[in-house]
C-alpha cells in the first residue's frame, strides 16, 4: 500500500515537472552584474515606500564603536572613495567582535580607512535617488535574500556567476586572472546543449577571465554592446544567455556605469533603464527575463547576518594562508532584480524552496537556473550550484504575459556634482583589466609589462590601450578560424608594441 503511494507520488511529481517544463515561457535570459554596493546601500529604504514586505531596514540598524554609535541613514549620495571590501576587511564587517556572523564591524572596520568613510557606509539610497530600481521594485520582482558567494571582493565572485566556483581564490591573483581561470562554465554547458550565448561588452569582456572564453570557438559570441545589443534585440536575435558587462572606465561623454564607487549610480541607473527599454521594445520581450545583480557588497552596511551553516565548499580548493578559507560561507546580501512580462507585480523572493534546508540564493544559482530552465543534460559545475536556490519558478505564476508593463521608465538625474576625471590613476579592478588587456595584446611577456603600466596609465589611457587590445585579439583570432586553426586554440599574440603600426580601428 505504502509502495503504490510512493510511486504515485513520484508519477505526480514527474508529471508536474514536465508539465512545468513543456510551459517555460523564457527563451532568452539576460544577466546585468554591476558592482560593490550592498542590498541595505541600494534598496533598503523600499521597504518604507516601495513594498513594506522587503526585508529593508527602519534607521534603527546601528553599528558602534567605543567613541560614537552610527546608525543608517537615508543620505547616501554620490561616493569616494571605495570602502573596504577584502576578505579581511569583510571578515570584520560581517563578524565584529562577535563569533557569529552580526554584522556588527562596519563601522570600525571602516573607521581604520577614514574617519568620513565610516559614515558613508552606513548610508542608504532614499528610492527616489535610483528611480529605476523604485520603479522596477514595484513593476517586477526583487530578491531580498541573494548573497554574495563568498565574503570577499570583485573577482572571485564575478566568477561564481557564471562558473560557481573561483578556484579557490579570495582576492585578486593577478597571474592567474592574466592566465585565465581554468573551470568549466556556464557557457560550455550551453555551448555542449547547441544553445548560443553572448556577451555584449562596452569596454573590455571580463568574462575573458575565463580561460576557455578565449578560445577560437567563442570569439563570435563577443559583441561590442554599442553597436549590436540594440539590434539584436530589435531583430529578435538575442541568445539563450546574454551578458551585458557595463562600462568600467569613466569618461568625459562616457561615463562608466558600473556603479562602482567612485563613478554615479545615475549611469548604473541609465544603464538599466536602456537595457530594460530595449528588451521591452523587443520582439523577445515575452520570452525574455532580466536579472541585474551586485557582484559583491563594496563595503557598504547590510543587516541580514550572511549564512555560515552548511554552505557547500565548491570543488574541494581552499583559499590561501593565513585564512585557509574553505568556502564554507557566503558573503553579504546584494541587491538582485528580476525583470519579465511573466512576473507579478510587486513579488517580493526570500528564501528558494531546497533543494536542501539550507540552500540560499546567491550567484551561483545563476548557472543553475540556467540549467534547470533550459534542460541542460551537462553536469552541475560545482557542488555550489548543485546546492544554491534556483528560480526558474519566478516565470511559473501566471497562465499569459503581462500587458501592463511599463515601457518607458522615468528619467536619471546625476548625483555626481563634479567632472569626470579622466587622468585619475587606475583602480584595482581596472588595473587587473589592463593586465588581462595586455595578455590579450601579447604584451604581457615583456618584463615590464602589465606591472608598471598600470601603474603609470591613466584612466582615459588604460582605456584606449584596453580598446586596441579586444579589438586586435577578436580580429587576430577571426584570422585564425579563416585559416583553419583548431576550435579549442587561443590565440597568442606577439607584443603589440613592436607591431602596432600595423594597427588600425
Ligand atoms: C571628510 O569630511 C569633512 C567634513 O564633511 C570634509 O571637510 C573632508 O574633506 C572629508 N575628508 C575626506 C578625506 O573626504
Ligand atoms: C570593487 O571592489 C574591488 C575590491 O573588491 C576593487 O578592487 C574594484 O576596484 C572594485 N570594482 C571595480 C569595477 O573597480
Ligand atoms: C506579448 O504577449 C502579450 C499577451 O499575449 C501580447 O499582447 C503582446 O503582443 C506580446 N508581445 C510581443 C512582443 O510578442
Ligand atoms: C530534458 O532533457 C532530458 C534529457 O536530458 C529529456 O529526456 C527530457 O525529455 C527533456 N525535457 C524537456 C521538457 O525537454
Amino acid at each position: 500500500m505504502r509502495s503504490i503511494f510512493f510511486i504515485l507520488l513520484i508519477l505526480s511529481s514527474v508529471f508536474t515537472l514536465t508539465h512545468q517544463q513543456q510551459h517555460q515561457p523564457i527563451k532568452t535570459v539576460v544577466v546585468l552584474v554591476l558592482e560593490n554596493r550592498s542590498f541595505d546601500h541600494m534598496l533598503g529604504w523600499m521597504k518604507k515606500s516601495v513594498n513594506p514586505s522587503i526585508n529593508g531596514v527602519t534607521g534603527k540598524e546601528c553599528n558602534s564603536v567605543s567613541t560614537k554609535t552610527i546608525c543608517f541613514s537615508d543620505d547616501a549620495e554620490y561616493v569616494d572613495p571605495d570602502p573596504g571590501h577584502s576578505f579581511e576587511d569583510v571578515e570584520k564587517q560581517v563578524f565584529g567582535t562577535s563569533s557569529i556572523p552580526s554584522m556588527s564591524g562596519f563601522v570600525e572596520q571602516a573607521l581604520s580607512m577614514s574617519q568620513n568613510l565610516s559614515e558613508t557606509v552606513m548610508k542608504g539610497f532614499r528610492p527616489e535617488n535610483v528611480p529605476i530600481y523604485a520603479t522596477l521594485v514595484n513593476a517586477y520582482m526583487v530578491f531580498d535574500r541573494w548573497f554574495s558567494s563568498i565574503p570577499g571582493p570583485t573577482q572571485p565572485n564575478r566568477l561564481f556567476v557564471y562558473s560557481a566556483t573561483s578556484h579557490g581564490s579570495t582576492s585578486h591573483v593577478k597571474k592567474q586572472l592574466a592566465k585565465g581561470y581554468p573551470q568549466k562554465t556556464i557557457f560550455d554547458s550551453l555551448h555542449e546543449n547547441g544553445l548560443d550565448f553572448g556577451v555584449y561588452f562596452q569596454n573590455i569582456p571580463t568574462t575573458l577571465f575565463y580561460r576557455n572564453m578565449r578560445k577560437l570557438k567563442y570569439i563570435f559570441k563577443f559583441h561590442q554592446y554599442d553597436l549590436k545589443f540594440k539590434r539584436d534585440a530589435r531583430n529578435g536575435k538575442l541568445p539563450s544567455l546574454s551578458v551585458i558587462e557595463p562600462r568600467y572606465f569613466d569618461l568625459k561623454g562616457l561615463p562608466a556605469n558600473d556603479d562602482l564607487p567612485s563613478h554615479d549610480v545615475a549611469n548604473g541607473q541609465k544603464l538599466v533603464k536602456e537595457v530594460y527599454e530595449t528588451l521591452r521594445a523587443s520582439p523577445q520581450w515575452n520570452e525574455t527575463l532580466l536579472v541585474i545583480t551586485y557582484d559583491e557588497h563594496g563595503g557598504f552596511y547590510d543587516h541580514v547576518q550572511t549564512p555560515y551553516v552548511n554552505v557547500p565548499n565548491p570543488d574541494g580548493n581552499t583559499g590561501p594562508s593565513p585564512n585557509f578559507f574553505k568556502f564554507d560561507r557566503l558573503g553579504v546580501r546584494v541587491p538582485t532584480i528580476m525583470v519579465s512580462p511573466w512576473i507579478k507585480k510587486g513579488t517580493v523572493i526570500s528564501r528558494p524552496n531546497g533543494p536542501t534546508p539550507n540552500s540560499e540564493f546567491e550567484h551561483s544559482s545563476i548557472p543553475a537556473t540556467i540549467k534547470k530552465l533550459f534542460n541542460l543534460s551537462s553536469n552541475f559545475l560545482t557542488h555550489r550550484d548543485a546546492w544554491a536556490g534556483t528560480f526558474e519558478h519566478v516565470v511559473g505564476g501566471l497562465t499569459s504575459p503581462r500587458t501592463d508593463c511599463p515601457e518607458v521608465l522615468p528619467d536619471v538625474v546625476p548625483l555626481r556634482r563634479t567632472e569626470t576625471d579622466e587622468n585619475r590613476g587606475l583602480s584595482e579592478f581596472q588595473g587587473e583589466v589592463v593586465q588581462l588587456a595586455a595578455v590579450l595584446n601579447g604584451d604581457h611577456f615583456l618584463s615590464s609589462f602589465p606591472d608598471e603600466m598600470g601603474k603609470t596609465m591613466n584612466v582615459k589611457e588604460a582605456h584606449e590601450y584596453v580598446k586596441g587590445a579586444v579589438s586586435r585579439f577578436i580580429r587576430a583570432s577571426k584570422e585564425a578560424i579563416k585559416l583553419g586553426a583548431d576550435e579549442s586554440a587561443i590565440v597568442d599574440m606577439r607584443s603589440s608594441l613592436t607591431t602596432r603600426s600595423s594597427i588600425h580601428d
